[in-house]
């Protein structure tokens, strides 16, 4: 959250919230409502900031008042100051060893909403592990991973919380094939956010069509190239509508121009305003779609800033020696 102020209006069943970050009044669905002697804690709401927000009871209304109060309420939200910022994703201080070898060192990151984060260093620098750390794929053994408000304990309700915030893109697509594209992009919709099948379908239609994909939805994988399959890869993922997308080197295993293909679809999420983190070699695409460079080596963070100051004028000898190796726009592989 980028420190806009949101107010809600509730009615007595369900709620409408009022989001005047995004520029302009619309109802938004209201997920957890907590009454509370003072008034209502909302959580959850999608898009907007997670932290409990209490709306005095008076402020509360219901049935034909409810528009009435929410455009009551939006005004009164325009008066007030912004929140703090908070993170999307916050990292502090990340330790992961595998047996003795120590492969994240005291790593430190934010992510905020909105923001674009590329990020490269060798083989084996622990790019991979960071993101499966981030979605709870694998544990930590110190520091704090906090995402949108939610602490990664390890405990599995929290995972379940975590793992439908945050979608991840392997670079081998990991469908299941013996399912067609649309049965993959709805099965987690419909067993782990218990939307109804219908209702998942249409969803997924629509994120087919966000890749392209939307002639191939009664295929199997094997009937599709390798593009076509990281494609609805991608649609599966955004079928969770997650708020947040990681992508572990998703074009690695392409040729160039699948390779581009996918590429444009990531930038048009980037360009939607979707908060994500790539993990790539493509340092054309990190110029083009990357607020914000992160580069790892053995483990740790080394340097990040901008794309430019990061590929122009890198500090470290650690990078600069990375970045010689660029050939045609991509890192090769050491030699
Ligand atoms: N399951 C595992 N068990 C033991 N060691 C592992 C495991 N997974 C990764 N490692 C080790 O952790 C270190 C970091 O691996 P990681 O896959 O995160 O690197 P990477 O930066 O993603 O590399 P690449 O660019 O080759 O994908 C490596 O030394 C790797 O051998
Ligand atoms: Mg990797």
């Amino acid at each position: 959250m980028d420190g806009r102020a949101v107010f809600f209006c509730l009615s007595e069943r369900d709620g409408v919230g009022v989001d005047r970050g995004a520029g302009a009044a619309r109802s938004v669905p209201v997920e957890h409502a907590t009454d509370s002697p003072s008034g209502a804690a909302v959580r959850g709401c999608g898009g907007l900031d997670r932290r409990a927000i209490f709306l005095p009871a008076r402020m509360a209304c219901v049935g034909a008042d409810r528009r009435a109060g929410a455009a009551r309420l939006l005004r009164l939200s325009m008066r007030t100051t912004a929140l703090p910022a908070q993170p999307l994703v916050a990292v502090a201080q990340l330790n992961k060893w595998y047996g003795a070898a120590h492969v994240l060192r005291n790593v430190s990151l934010d992510l905020a909403t909105h923001e674009r984060l590329v990020v490269c260093g060798p083989s084996g620098s622990g790019k991979s592990t960071l993101l499966r750390c981030l979605n709870g794929l694998e544990s930590h053994q110190s520091g704090r991973i906090v995402i949108d408000g939610t602490e990664l304990t390890g405990a599995a309700s929290v995972l379940g919380i975590v793992r439908r915030e945050v979608g991840m893109v392997f670079q081998s697509f990991n469908l299941f094939p013996h399912m067609t594209v649309l049965e993959n992009c709805t099965l987690a919709p419909v067993w782990v956010r218990k939307t109804p099948p219908g209702e998942a379908e249409e969803f997924a239609l629509t994120q087919l069509a966000r890749v392209h994909m939307s002639a191939h939805a009664r295929k199997y994988p094997s009937e599709l190239s390798g593009g076509e399959q990281q494609r609805v890869a991608i649609a599966r993922a955004l079928c969770m509508a997650p708020k947040v997308m990681l992508f572990d080197e998703p074009t690695s295993a392409l040729d160039p121009e699948m390779m581009k293909e996918v590429l444009d679809i990531i930038m048009g999420l980037a360009d939607s305003g979707m908060s994500m983190i790539c993990v790539t070699h493509e340092m054309g695409f990190a110029r083009r779609a990357a607020d914000r460079v992160v580069f790892m080596d053995r483990g740790e963070i080394v340097e990040q800033g901008t794309p430019d100051q990061m590929f122009d004028n890198p500090t470290t000898a650690r990078l600069r020696m990375f970045l010689s190796r660029i050939v045609h726009g991509r890192i090769a592989a050491p030699t």
